[in-house]
């Protein structure tokens, strides 16, 4: 499979965001990846609703929807209104997981589901069968830029693992301090979908940073 390229809007500028969303979408990237924090589940408050209403006419392609938000159930419909095409929770964060993939999937969207790095393994285990994407964090969920942290490679192995025995198509992300270096090693230890932020809105060139990270 053909690795993903998400691009955060974490990293861009935000007093040029349309030009950044131009940019990125020009560079080939395939989603773009929208973070919403509530300052509750991670320290920051990132965006939430208006500001995907504002620009989600200038994205023109899947919109990856990663919830860092205590309860996220009560948000799926917004998110799923405001045009998300897959949408990530906490399984933290969520007092009955399955309910929040079942509500994702009612409205006729991918499901995925996350985990932060203290988080085991074990944890994605009773979802294997009905989620699209697992998104291990590659760093403490709440903050852009920061140092990818190596030892949760393990865990991208691991359930690269799982997912090859289940026989389903289901997207292994990570997310956090992904660049060229990192990008290889987790493509190496199974991951298809990489979520870059800081990375790719930080190069001159975006076209090369977005060929790189393939
Ligand atoms: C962090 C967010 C990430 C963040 C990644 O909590 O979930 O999506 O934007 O940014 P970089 O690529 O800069 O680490
Ligand atoms: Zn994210």
């Amino acid at each position: 499979m053909d690795t993903v390229i998400s691009a955060s809007l974490l990293g861009c500028d935000l007093s040029r965001i349309a030009e950044d969303i131009k940019d990125v979408q020009d560079a080939g990237v395939d989603w773009i990846h929208y973070d919403v924090m509530d300052g509750v589940f991670v320290r920051n408050i990132s965006f939430g609703e208006p500001l995907l209403k504002s620009i989600k006419k200038l994205i023109s392609v899947p919109i990856d929807t990663h919830l860092m938000i205590v309860d996220p159930i009560r948000y799926i419909d917004n998110y799923a209104d405001l045009g998300s095409d897959l949408i990530t929770f906490h399984l933290e964060a969520a007092k009955d997981p399955m309910a929040v993939i079942d509500k994702i999937h009612s409205r006729g969207l991918k499901a995925g589901i996350s985990i932060r790095p203290q988080t085991p393994v074990e944890a994605v285990k009773p979802y294997l069968g009905s989620v699209e994407l697992i998104l291990v964090m590659t760093v403490n969920p709440g903050f852009g830029g920061q140092v990818f942290l190596p030892e949760t490679l393990e865990k991208v192995s691991e359930i690269r693992y799982l997912i090859d025995g289940t026989g389903r198509d289901i997207f292994l992300q990570v997310d956090g301090g992904i660049n060229v270096r990192t990008a290889e090693i987790c493509r190496s230890a199974g991951a298809n979908v990489l979520v870059s932020g800081s990375y790719v809105f930080g190069s001159e060139n975006k076209r090369e940073a977005v060929a790189s990270l393939r």
